[in-house]
């Protein structure tokens, strides 16, 4: 049976930097009260118009220069997002036809920030069970667009970055390398307390305008709560379905949701910050972005290396959360 392994990454994010001070033209806020309660310093953000699939796109190029491949050279399209272009279509078949394919296949997954985690198990079970052997998964989002400018938007409109991140995942018959396992879990009974209500199929279209559904919803406390127990969780699966013990792991990629649950999940394991790759202070939270962009930045940085143990993991609205264990 063949393996998955990651054979090229990619990342992009637009230039603005938004800094934490910025967001006083909206919010009533300060950068102390974001770092010291997230982590983050600055986030990017597009100019407008923009569209999802170009900054997936953007990312794609990337990851498929790295892995030496072309656009056709791809079996199937998974795109991770919140933010997608459309109501529908999705943003996967925008982004097949910007790459130039004409028929490749493409798939959308609605995962928030635990898209990518989904996607690359999506992607091992296509590769595993020899149906594709060249997988481009996408996590892009927009989410500058959706945040709620108003004073009362502030709790979740200083957390959230745009950005893209993408990876080419391959079939080899290497068994020193690839994906190892994958978790995966949701819980709708809370689907409630992170979400954004409209446009939905409960709404009549036309009424829409002012509807404050649109704007999103998120319960901080309880999500935070949630995000740190079942991070830990997903991690602890992971360790226990390889038989690996916690220093054994040379680098764990955590959802850049808050560096506060990062801390949690290292401070359970006994582990030292520097086992985990961390850049929300750079971007905030880019949602379906984020793991991808972290691997692309750990690897540009010397820090994944062939052989390398990683686990990664991810919690989001959902409630859905996972983790994949694989040698890079
Ligand atoms: N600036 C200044 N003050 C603020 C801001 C702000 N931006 N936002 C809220 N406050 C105020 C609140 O009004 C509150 O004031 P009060 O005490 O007078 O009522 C005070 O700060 C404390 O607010 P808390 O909500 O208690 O702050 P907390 O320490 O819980 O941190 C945070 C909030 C950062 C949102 C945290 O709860 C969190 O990170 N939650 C989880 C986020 C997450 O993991 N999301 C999952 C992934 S996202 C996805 O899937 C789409």
């Amino acid at each position: 049976m063949p393996r998955a392994y990651i054979s090229g990454v990619g990342m992009y994010v637009p230039p603005k930097v938004v800094k934490n001070d910025d967001l006083k033209a909206w919010y009533d806020t300060s950068d102390e009260w974001i770092y010291t309660r997230s982590g983050i310093k600055e986030r990017r953000w597009v100019e407008e118009p923009a569209s999802t699939a170009e900054l997936g796109l953007y990312a794609s190029q990337e990851a498929l220069q790295q892995a030496g491949l072309s656009p056709q050279d791809i079996d199937l399209i998974i795109f991770a997002t919140l933010s997608p272009d459309l109501y529908f279509p999705g943003s996967g078949v925008l982004l097949q036809h910007k790459l130039g394919l004409e028929t490749t296949p493409a798939l959308d997954i609605r995962q928030q920030c635990s898209g990518f985690v989904y996607g690359l198990s999506i992607a091992d079970q296509f590769i595993r069970s020899g149906m594709y052997r060249r997988i481009l998964l996408v996590g892009a989002e927009i989410q500058s667009t959706w945040l709620d400018y108003n004073p009362e938007g502030r709790t979740v409109g200083v957390l959230f970055g745009d950005g893209a991140g993408a990876v080419v995942v391959e079939a080899t018959e290497d068994p020193n390398r690839g994906i190892l396992s994958s978790h995966l879990y949701s819980q709708g009974a809370y689907a409630m307390e992170l979400c954004i209500a409209e446009p939905s199929s409960a709404t009549r279209s036309h009424e829409l305008p002012g509807s404050y559904g649109m704007r999103p919803y998120m319960n901080g406390k309880e999500v935070f709560r949630h995000a740190v127990q079942r991070m830990g969780e997903a991690v602890q699966v992971a360790l226990s379905a390889q038989g690996w013990k916690p220093e054994e792991v040379d680098l764990f990629i955590l959802h850049q949701a808050n560096i506060r649950i990062v801390q949690a999940v290292a401070d359970f394991f006994q582990l030292p910050m520097e086992k985990f790759f961390n850049n929300i202070h750079k971007y905030g939270n880019t949602t379906a972005a984020s793991i991808p962009i972290c691997l692309y930045e750990a690897q540009a940085e010397g820090r994944l290396k062939a052989g390398d143990k990683v686990i990664l993991a991810a919690f989001g609205s959902g409630f859905t959360w996972g983790s994949v264990a694989l040698i890079w």
